[in-house]
C-alpha cells in the first residue's frame, strides 16, 4: 500500500483522498485554510457530494489532515495536487496555487511522484518538470492524471471511471500511478503529459458543446413549433450520437465548463489558432442564460416592482457548488429589471451568495405570492411539490421551466402558465435526464 499526500481539501483533493483511502492506501489531505482542517478533522464535511462524507468516516484511520507541508509530504510515495486554477481576467487559467505548490516540495528528498489533477493548461506539466529540475528535484517523478468527475456524483465517477487517464515522462512514473488505482476496474489510458491535458480540456469542450448544440437546437424548435424534448430522444436513440447531455436548458455552468472552456480558448489563442467553434459555444451558452428574462417579460411586461422566485440555486442538483451557476446571472438581471428575488435551494448557502434575494425555507415559501417562478436545478423535491398548492399561493401562477424538467400537460392542469425551454406550447411529458 502506498502513501498519497493530497493538496487541496476542495471537490476534487476530498473524493480523491477519500477513495485512495477505500482502496486501503495511507491518505494525508493538506490545506491551507486552517477551518477547512479543523472541520475535517471533527468528522465534518466542508462541501455537499453525496457519500463522501460516509467514505471518509469509514476510512477514517488512513486519513490525516494537516496544514503542514513537512507532515504531508513524510514518507510519501504520491503528491498529488489537487487544487484549484480559476480563471485569471485574461481567461487564461491561473497556476499561481500549483506554482506554490511546487515551491513548497523544497529540499525534498525522498523519491515520490507529483500527480496533476488540478485540470490545467497544455503544457503546464512540461514547465512543472523544468521548475522541479531548476529547483534541484530531479529525483521527483511527474504525472498527470486528470480528473473526469462530476460533482453530486463524484465517489460512484472516481469508483467506477469511464477510463484512467494518465500521462508521464518517465513509464516507470505511468506504472506507479497506475498501480495505485489497483481495484479500480476501468480502462487506463497512458499517453504522454501533454496528451493527457488535453484529453481532460478537449472532453469537456466536448460535453459543453453538445450542450449549447441542444440549446440552440432548442431555440429553433420555439421559433418552428417543434418540441425540444422529443427532438433529444429522438436524436439520442441514434448509436453514433446517444443520449447523454442532450438536454436542453438556461446552460451549463459550475466550476469547471465556464473556466475550462475560457483556458482551452486562450490556449488556442495564446498558441496563434482561432478555435472559432468554441467561442460559439462559450457565446451561447452565456446567452441561453438570459432567455428566460424575455420569457418573463413576454408574459408580465416590465418585471419592475414584480416578485420572481428562483427554485434552485447550485449550478446542477445534488452539490452545493454555486460557482457560474445560471441563477447568478439571472439573479443579477432579474435584480436589474426592478424585480425581487426569492430564492430555495436545499443545500446551496443563498445567503452568502445573493445579498439581494430574499432566501426562503421551502420552495412553497419562494412561490408564495410571487409574479412568476424560475426552475433553475432540477432537484428532486420539485418534482414531487404540490404543483396545485404552489400555483394557488402566487399572484400570478406562471412558471419558466428552465430544465425541462416538469410534464407541461401536469402543471398547466395544476393551475400554471408553463413555459419550458425549446418547448411549443401545449406539448407532452417531462423530459429525461442527461
Ligand atoms: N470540482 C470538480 O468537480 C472538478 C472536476 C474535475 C476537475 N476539477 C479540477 O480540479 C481542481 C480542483 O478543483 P476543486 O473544485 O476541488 O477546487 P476547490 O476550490 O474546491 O478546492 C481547492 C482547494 O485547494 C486549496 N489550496 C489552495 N492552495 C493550496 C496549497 N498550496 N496547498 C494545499 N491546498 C491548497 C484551497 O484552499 C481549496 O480548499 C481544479 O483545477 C478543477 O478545475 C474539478
Amino acid at each position: 500500500m502506498s502513501r498519497v499526500a493530497v493538496f487541496g481539501a476542495g471537490y476534487v483533493g476530498l473524493v480523491t483522498g477519500a477513495c485512495f483511502a477505500d482502496l486501503g492506501h495511507d491518505v494525508v489531505i493538506r490545506d491551507v485554510l486552517p477551518e477547512r482542517i479543523e472541520a475535517l478533522r471533527g468528522g465534518a464535511v466542508p462541501i455537499y457530494e453525496p457519500g463522501l462524507e460516509e467514505l471518509l468516516a469509514r476510512n477514517a484511520e488512513r486519513l490525516t489532515y494537516t496544514l503542514e507541508v513537512a507532515v504531508a509530504v513524510r514518507d510519501a510515495d504520491f503528491l498529488y495536487v489537487a487544487v484549484g486554477t480559476p480563471p485569471t481576467y485574461s481567461g487564461d487559467a491561473d497556476l499561481s496555487a500549483i506554482w506554490t505548490v511546487v515551491d513548497e516540495l523544497q529540499g525534498l528528498e525522498r523519491r515520490a511522484v507529483v500527480v496533476m489533477k488540478s485540470t490545467v493548461p497544455v503544457g503546464t506539466g512540461a514547465k512543472v518538470r523544468a521548475r522541479l529540475d531548476e529547483r534541484g528535484l530531479g529525483h521527483i517523478g511527474y504525472a498527470s492524471n486528470p480528473e473526469f468527475t462530476a460533482e453530486g456524483t463524484a465517489v460512484r465517477d472516481f469508483q467506477q471511471p469511464d477510463r484512467i487517464v494518465i500521462g508521464a515522462f518517465e513509464p516507470v512514473d505511468a506504472d506507479a500511478v497506475a498501480d495505485l488505482h489497483a481495484g479500480i476496474d476501468g480502462p487506463i489510458v497512458r499517453c504522454d503529459v501533454a496528451s493527457a491535458e488535453m484529453i481532460k480540456l478537449a472532453a469537456n469542450a466536448a460535453l459543453m458543446t453538445r450542450i449549447s448544440f441542444i440549446n440552440e437546437i432548442a431555440n429553433v424548435c420555439e421559433a418552428t413549433g417543434a418540441d425540444v424534448v422529443r427532438v433529444a430522444e429522438g436524436v439520442g436513440l441514434d448509436r453514433r450520437i446517444g443520449p447523454s447531455f442532450l438536454r436542453a436548458g438556461i446552460g451549463y455552468g459550475g466550476s469547471c465548463f465556464p473556466k475550462d472552456s475560457l483556458a482551452l480558448k486562450q490556449l488556442a489563442a495564446n498558441s496563434g489558432y482561432h478555435f472559432q467553434l468554441l467561442n460559439a459555444v462559450i457565446e451561447v451558452n452565456e446567452l441561453q442564460k438570459r432567455r428566460v428574462i424575455g420569457k418573463l417579460n413576454r408574459h408580465l411586461g416590465t418585471l419592475r416592482g414584480k416578485t420572481v422566485a428562483l427554485l434552485g440555486l447550485a449550478f446542477k442538483p445534488n452539490t452545493d457548488d454555486t460557482r457560474e451557476a445560471p441563477s447568478l446571472v439571472l439573479a443579477g438581471r432579474l435584480v436589474a429589471e426592478g424585480a425581487d428575488v426569492r430564492a430555495w435551494d436545499p443545500v446551496a448557502d443563498g445567503r452568502s451568495i445573493l445579498p439581494q434575494a430574499t432566501i426562503c425555507a421551502t420552495p412553497l415559501e419562494a412561490l408564495r405570492g410571487a409574479d412568476a417562478a424560475v426552475l433553475v436545478t432540477e432537484w428532486a423535491e420539485l418534482a414531487d411539490l404540490d404543483w396545485a398548492a404552489a400555483a394557488s399561493s402566487m399572484r400570478n401562477a406562471l412558471l419558466v421551466d428552465g430544465r425541462n424538467m416538469l410534464d407541461p400537460t401536469e402543471l398547466r392542469a395544476a393551475g400554471f402558465t408553463y413555459e419550458g425551454i425549446g418547448r411549443a406550447a401545449g406539448s407532452g411529458s417531462a423530459g429525461g435526464s442527461v
